[in-house]
């Protein structure tokens, strides 16, 4: 795939990570363009000829060049805020292809959303709901809308990453749902579209989905009773990717055990993770080597700034040297970055062989790593590449130190 060492030396595609460095400097987002394809065509396929739209979210990776792959290749898309909704116009996405989440939408976003003419709205609360309903009604027209509601199901997940539960704020409770949609549905400002829920991130198990899926359809049922029929089922996103070894989902078991319960309803996922998450990678240098006689720690020059998720999630992420016959001190290493924290690894306890000036692959990084990264101890951001056969591009400048101070004034008295 998109990431591979040929001839023992990493490559993204046909091109060596080591001439990235090169031309790019360190530390380095990387993505694989075929991937990013590859894996969006996976889901799309999976449907066949049933009815569906592949809404990919934004939060996983928003960089402009990602979102216009994407967009070229006719995929949806999910935002989550004004932000997000202006870089998929931008990036050339159509806007009927665009489903809008989000527990808080504001007035503007919601004209804004009206006026390109969205897909659809996922609700999620009976307030929001009456805000939408206003907006509508200032602009003459009617939102289209979905409600997100909450099954209550276990997706298994870090429970930062969990969201299908009563306890999460996320969604309104299934069984709360009835006289929402009756308020929708007698309302001449609102058009009922679907049903939208997402019970969490990074699931690596079909069976959690497939139980709020059986939900969701008691109640489609109940709502058709009420002669309120909705059109589509929006399952939200959280396929997991392989990060270590473990076992995950397969996506056209996911999706024709789908296939098998709906009927002829039109069914959007919201893959994010499951899109870019194994085509990207995060390329970093070790600075220096610093052992005593209980740690190894290799310091290198990224840091929780750049890819948040080991910090904030202990998450796992694979790291590869991009020489792999590279000499150096064989021990159990810890990452760790220049920032002023003790929380500030992206690894633990590797056994790699390394050298100072060595660079080292932190993979599956192309999803919540940039799109999390901020500037903390004032790191101006990484510079990010997309790799398509031997040809790259600089997608992301990487920020200047007067980047930094652009938007700031001082107290001059
Ligand atoms: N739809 C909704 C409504 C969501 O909240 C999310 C993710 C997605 C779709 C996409 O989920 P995915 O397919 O990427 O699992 N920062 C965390 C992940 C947070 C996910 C938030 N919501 C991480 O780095 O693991």
């Amino acid at each position: 795939m998109g990431f591979s060492y040929q001839n023992h030396i990493l490559h993204a595609e046909s091109v060596a990570i080591a001439d990235l460095m090169k031309t790019y400097g360190s530390p380095l987002y990387v993505y694989s363009r075929t991937d990013i394809e590859y894996n969006w065509h996976l889901f799309s396929h999976a449907f066949g000829i049933h009815p569906h739209l592949v809404c990919y979210a934004v939060k996983a990776n928003s960089n402009l060049a990602v979102l216009s792959v994407l967009a070229k290749i006719g995929s949806g898309f999910d935002v989550v805020s004004n932000g997000e909704l202006e870089r998929i116009l931008l990036a050339g996405a159509d806007a009927s292809r665009c489903v809008f989440s989000g527990v808080a939408k504001t007035n503007i976003e919601i004209k804004r959303a009206l006026e390109v003419g969205i897909f659809c709205f996922n609700v999620e609360s009976m307030a929001e709901m009456i805000r939408i309903e206003q907006v509508a009604k200032e602009m003459s027209m009617q939102a289209p809308i979905s409600l997100r509601v909450n099954p209550d199901v276990d997706a298994k997940t870090h429970p930062y990453i969990s969201t299908g539960l009563k306890e999460n704020k996320f969604g309104v409770d299934i069984d709360d749902a009835i006289p929402i949609y009756k308020m929708a549905y007698n309302s001449p400002y609102l058009k009922v579209k679907g049903i939208d829920c997402h019970i969490g991130s990074q699931l690596t198990k079909i069976s959690p989905f497939l139980d709020a899926l059986d939900k969701v359809l008691e109640l489609v049922a109940k709502l058709g009773k009420l002669n309120i029929h909705v059109t589509h089922l929006d399952l939200g996103g959280g396929v997991g990717i392989k990060y270590d070894n473990e076992q995950t989902i397969d996506i056209n078991a996911y999706i024709s055990s789908i296939l098998d319960k709906v009927g002829s309803l039109k069914i959007i996922l919201e893959p994010g993770r499951a899109i870019v998450g194994n085509a990207g990678i995060f390329v970093t240098k070790v600075e220096f080597l610093k052992q005593n006689s209980d740690k190894s720690f290799a310091i290198i020059d990224g840091a929780m700034n750049d890819l948040l998720r080991p910090s904030f999630y202990q998450a796992y992420h694979q790291v590869l040297p991009i020489d792999e016959n590279a000499e150096g001190i064989d021990a159990h290493w810890d990452l760790v970055g220049p920032i002023c924290e003790t929380g500030d690894f992206l690894a633990k306890n590797r056994r790699l062989s390394l050298s100072e000036g060595d660079y080292l692959a932190l993979m599956s990084a192309g999803a919540y790593g940039s799109t999390m990264s901020s500037n903390y101890n004032s790191r101006p951001r990484v510079a990010e590449v997309m790799v398509l056969g031997s040809q790259y591009t600089l997608v992301r400048e990487r920020e200047t130190i007067q980047d930094l101070f652009n938007k700031e004034y001082m107290i001059n008295d």
